[in-house]
């Protein structure tokens, strides 16, 4: 009790401290539900740019021969790492000749001390080829792709490391991370970045540039890394609709070098920040034999085996006290598949006295006011919401619409104090432009053949009640939406301690100014009303000649976990006396009050 009570002496010092640096009030979310804003997209900025031409020298290859390129990280457990990174050369032509993994070693040297690699660890190298059986459509085969996993890390330590084949000798330049501290109550990343649909833009550098000045200590890319299938494969430009631009095309082509780009563009930042990816849909990357998502499975590595989901679809690790669930929107998200199963166990297997803070992230939005992609994962939701629910997850990130929003707390399209926040932040800048529709918007509302998604089903459903009952569109911004604006931007995520955490979202417009935001709110965890695993006891008082017994209950959030009598002169079934009881609340009788 006494560390609980140092705990919200050591939150108030903090908010207050942040309130006085900013010299603004930065609200909670126990002081939601809040009323709907919405701000829309600035006609002075560009909704969209261009890509960065292949030849910036960001996007050009600086290494010769087999010396390793593109290096990226990825946390694996909590004392390991993994390394990445690609040698040789990639080919692309009519006939390409897929390299030798075998003919170059996969090395890790790692130490404490600048230049004092007193660690060495080997791994696995592959290539993939992106392959067209169509006429005059050129094949890809890609250089080495490097994935080691290095451990024994302490927390909260620097390690120097360089990666390569000692023996060519071809080992890269000395780079440097920082571990995250092991799970606990009390142990957080200091900034969590939240980006998506990034592509390679001027506006994603804005967006690159901006984050870096925020300083991460990890990085969770919710889907759509490249848009390389924005592009012919012969390369040439990018564009903004590949169908309008090339409504002839036999395929959904791709650029495979874009990805090359890409790992370089971003390898400053990701070499010394670990980056956490999910796949959107512009990794489908469709090609020879039905054969997708071949780049996004091939380059990056994840902790997919250390979180037992044995595939790159899905996965979830710990980041100090903050317990990350990366959901894969398509891939089988059924009740009856592997993931949710998966999903299932994993929830099961958290415990929360270690990691407090459960997150989840998946590409495509579950709770979206925007035209672009409205109710288009209804199915997804209406499989996994309930789970996520039950388990009390906290925050749920997404990308794939191309702005920001943030919700109310939400369960089941009704607001609800234990309902996850969601937050969209697809807004990284790629070449598709910023969205700019509200679904409420006049003339705004999808059509029946709109938003059909990539994968799985179509569940467009009207809303069963609230001010849009029977109407599948609101006609004001919904009241589960509490914030959104189109602009092009990124979020950081700065746990505080068990129960608070501050979210800023940055716009990019913003990048110059001191302790600016776009929005900002302290995200309040309250365990003792909604985590199953710290249920409340509460207990109900009843008129007792009306019902003639006291019941004891132990509820989470409004869901009844078990119920037991202390009194049962009655003597009725368990069913009945629940059935009783709930019949007694709903008529709005009784009342309960809370003891810990
Ligand atoms: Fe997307």
């Amino acid at each position: 009790m006494e560390d609980c009570k140092l705990c919200m002496l050591v939150t108030f010092f903090l908010i207050i401290t942040k309130m006085v640096a900013t010299g603004k009030y930065i609200p909670t979310t126990l002081e939601g539900p809040f009323d709907p804003v919405t701000i829309r997209f600035d006609p002075s900025l560009r909704q969209g740019s261009d890509d960065i031409p292949m030849d910036d020298p960001r996007l050009k290859k600086n290494v010769t021969s087999m010396f390793p390129e593109q290096i990226a990280l990825a946390l694996s457990t909590p004392t390991s790492m993994w390394v990445s990174w690609v040698t040789g050369d990639a080919q692309i032509g009519s006939n390409v000749t897929a390299l030798d993994p075998t003919s170059v070693a996969s090395e890790v040297w790692y130490g404490k001390e600048s230049g004092k690699y007193t660690n060495k660890k080997t791994g696995n190298a592959t290539v993939y080829s992106q392959l067209y059986l169509f006429e005059g459509l050129l094949n890809y085969t890609s250089g080495i792709i490097h994935h080691v996993r290095i451990d024994g890390l302490e927390p909260g330590t620097k390690y120097y490391y360089k990666c390569g084949d000692s023996s060519l000798p071809a080992m890269s330049d000395e780079h440097v991370f920082e571990t995250l501290l092991l799970p606990g109550p009390n142990s957080y990343p200091r900034r969590i970045a939240l980006i998506g649909d990034l592509g390679l833009t001027s506006n994603s550098s804005t967006t690159i540039d901006h984050l870096t000045r925020n300083d991460p200590s990890l990085i969770l890319m919710v889907g759509d890394l490249t848009y390389a299938n924005q592009y012919l494969t012969t390369g040439g430009k990018g564009v903004p609709c590949f169908s309008c631009a090339f409504p002839d095309a036999p395929i959904r082509e791709t650029y495979q070098p874009r990805w090359d780009g890409w790992g370089r563009f971003m390898k400053p930042l990701i070499s010394r920040v670990p980056m956490m990816v999910i796949e959107g849909n512009h990794e489908i990357e469709p090609q020879v034999a039905g054969i997708t998502f071949k780049s996004y499975l091939t380059r990056f590595a994840v902790p997919a085996e250390e979180s037992g989901s044995n595939t790159n679809f899905y996965y979830s690790f710990d980041a100090g006290g903050v317990h990350v669930i990366m959901l894969g929107a398509y891939v089988d998200y059924n009740s009856t598949g592997a993931q949710y199963a998966w999903l299932k166990e994993d929830l099961h297997k958290v415990d929360r006295m270690v990691t407090p803070w459960l997150v989840a992230a998946m590409h495509p939005p579950w709770y979206n006011s925007y035209s672009s992609h409205y109710q288009e994962f209804e199915c997804m939701r209406l499989e996994m919401e309930e789970l996520l629910y039950q388990y009390g997850v906290d925050i749920i990130f997404s990308g794939h619409v191309h702005a920001y929003e943030r919700m109310n707390r939400v369960y089941n399209y009704t607001l609800h104090a234990c309902g996850p926040v969601y937050i969209t932040v697809g807004d990284g800048g790629n070449i598709e432009k910023v969205d700019v529709d509200h679904a409420d918007d006049p003339g705004k509302c999808p059509s029946e053949g709109h938003n059909i998604p990539e994968f799985g089903g179509v569940c467009h459903l009207n809303f069963s009640s609230g001010p849009a009952k029977g109407k599948f569109c609101w006609d004001r911004q919904p009241e589960w939406s509490a914030f959104r604006e189109s602009s092009f931007g990124h979020g950081i995520l700065e746990v505080l301690n068990s129960t608070y955490a501050l979210w800023t979202w940055h716009r990019n417009q913003d990048i110059y100014k001191e302790e600016s935001s776009g929005d900002q709110l302290y995200i309040v965890r309250q365990p003792e009303l909604c985590s199953p695993s710290t249920s409340l006891k509460v207990i109900f008082h009843f008129n007792i000649r009306e019902l003639l017994f006291n019941s004891l209950f132990y509820f989470s959030c409004g869901k009844r976990i078990e119920v037991s009598l202390k009194r049962d002169p009655m003597r009725l079934s368990k069913e009945r006396k629940q059935k009783k009881v709930q019949r007694y609340l709903q008529n709005g009788r009784g009342f309960c009050h809370c003891s810990s």
